[in-house]
């Protein structure tokens, strides 16, 4: 009996809760309106809280009032790069509070946050025409050497030698060609590697050399700095313009017969390389990476730094390896008897004569010293390379 009366009471109860709900909802909308959630379902919410006036320029604040839970305001100033707080010092970490970096253009992006911009012009520029231009440059030299082959004569290596590069010119040269053999492998597998090798190693195998080749990217990138500084320093002297390169470059270094053009020391070709694969475009490398490293101090703690760096760092990075790639071909295959000159220091006269006849006259006109490496015995001898001490 006691139990059947507090069924009885407690049905009792929740019809008259029900009642109650369903009188407030249906009889009386405007005391809804003023205090907070008007309904659990947005279409009953007339009029719609857009059509108020002033709906776009809301505060968060103001918009917890008429849609709750409705965040746009506050995403908004975040996505427009507000600053927001942070506890970290903002002398050392200066954009801790800002979330997403404000709306910018970055060449061949859209206008869009800044992060998205540079994804953007990385994934849709850097990355197809950087990688076209150094696959270009490859089948070029391959068309070239399978149609004219390689430049020059040869000489017997048994020919009365002279000295070209002395043992530091060589050192120099040689630390600068490792460090970028190693930057350019490392730097094409972390640029390509997720297109080329992920889908062919898998990913455990990847994560692996792209973390080496990262770390073999940030050591190297040091020796290649400083032994680019000494070869710019050694060879800037022997790749300033002059008349015989007009001269050179009119006649397009003889690569249309079989004559080679006279020029000094080196030919127009080598001093464009100079200037502008290896002097300009190397420093600019150069910085960009020291800045990418965090190595320069008020550069690098803003991410708007790292963009414009690595987006400069690749481009150059790019060009350079496009270039020197046709360097390395010529340095080697391209020309006979070029190789041997970095290698040992030593050509025969008969290549200098052929490929340098400017330079050869100056060296035996006495102009320029025959000797100049100071390792070397001061009397060379007259066949064959001079005694290295
Ligand atoms: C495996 C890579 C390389 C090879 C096989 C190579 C080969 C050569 C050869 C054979 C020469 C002598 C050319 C002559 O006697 O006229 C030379 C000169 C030179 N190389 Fe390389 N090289 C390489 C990488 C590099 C790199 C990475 C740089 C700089 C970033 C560089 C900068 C120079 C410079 C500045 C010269 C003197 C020519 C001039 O100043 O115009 N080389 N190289």
């Amino acid at each position: 009996m006691k139990n059947a009366l507090t069924i009885i009471w407690v049905l009792a109860l929740a019809a008259t809760g029900a009642w109650a709900q369903t009188t407030s909802a249906t009889t009386t909308p405007a005391t809804a309106v003023a205090s907070g959630i008007q309904s659990q379902n947005i279409l009953d919410v007339k009029p719609d809280a857009n059509a108020e006036s002033g709906y776009t320029t809301q505060t968060n604040g103001q918009r917890a009032l008429v849609q709750p839970g409705n965040n746009a305001p506050m995403w908004r100033q975040v996505g427009s790069g507000v600053t927001g707080y942070s506890s970290l010092p903002v002398s050392q970490a200066p954009e801790a509070g800002v979330l997403i970096q404000p709306f910018v253009q970055y060449p061949g992006s859209r206008l869009t946050n800044a992060g998205d911009a540079w994804r953007q012009t990385r994934n849709h520029w850097l990355i197809p025409y950087g990688g076209s231009l150094v696959v270009i440059t490859l089948l070029a030299l391959v068309i070239m050497f399978f149609t004219k082959g390689p430049l020059g004569h040869d000489h017997p290596a048994s020919g009365k030698k002279m000295e070209r590069f002395t043992s530091f010119e060589r050192a120099a040269h040689w630390a600068n060609a490792f460090a970028f053999v190693a930057l350019a492998v490392s730097g094409l597998t972390m640029a390509f590697g997720k297109f080329l090798l992920l889908p062919v190693i898998g990913s455990t195998l990847f994560g692996w050399l792209t973390y080496v080749l990262k770390n073999v990217h940030n050591l190297v990138g040091p020796l290649f700095a400083v032994s680019l500084l000494l070869v710019i320093a050694i060879f800037v002297k022997d790749n300033i313009a002059n008349a015989a390169d007009f001269n050179w470059l009119r006649k397009l270094g003889g690569m249309l017969g079989d004559q080679q053009v006279p020029s000094h020391r080196f030919n127009a070709a080598e001093k464009g390389v100079f200037w502008w694969a290896v002097t300009i475009p190397g420093l600019v490398v150069v910085a960009s990476g020291l800045v990418l490293n965090q190595l320069v101090p008020g550069l690098g703690e803003l991410r708007t730094d790292m963009q414009i760096a690595s987006m400069v760092h690749s481009a150059m990075a790019f060009w350079i390896t496009a270039i020197l790639i046709g360097h390395i071909y010529m340095g080697t295959i391209g020309t006979r008897g070029a190789l041997e000159g970095m290698k040992t220091g030593y050509v025969t006269e008969a290549w200098a004569k052929e490929h340098h006849e400017l330079w050869y006259n100056d060296v035996k006109a006495g102009k320029i010293p025959a000797q100049r490496d100071p390792s070397v015995k001061p009397v060379a001898p007259a066949t064959g390379s001079p005694v290295q001490v």
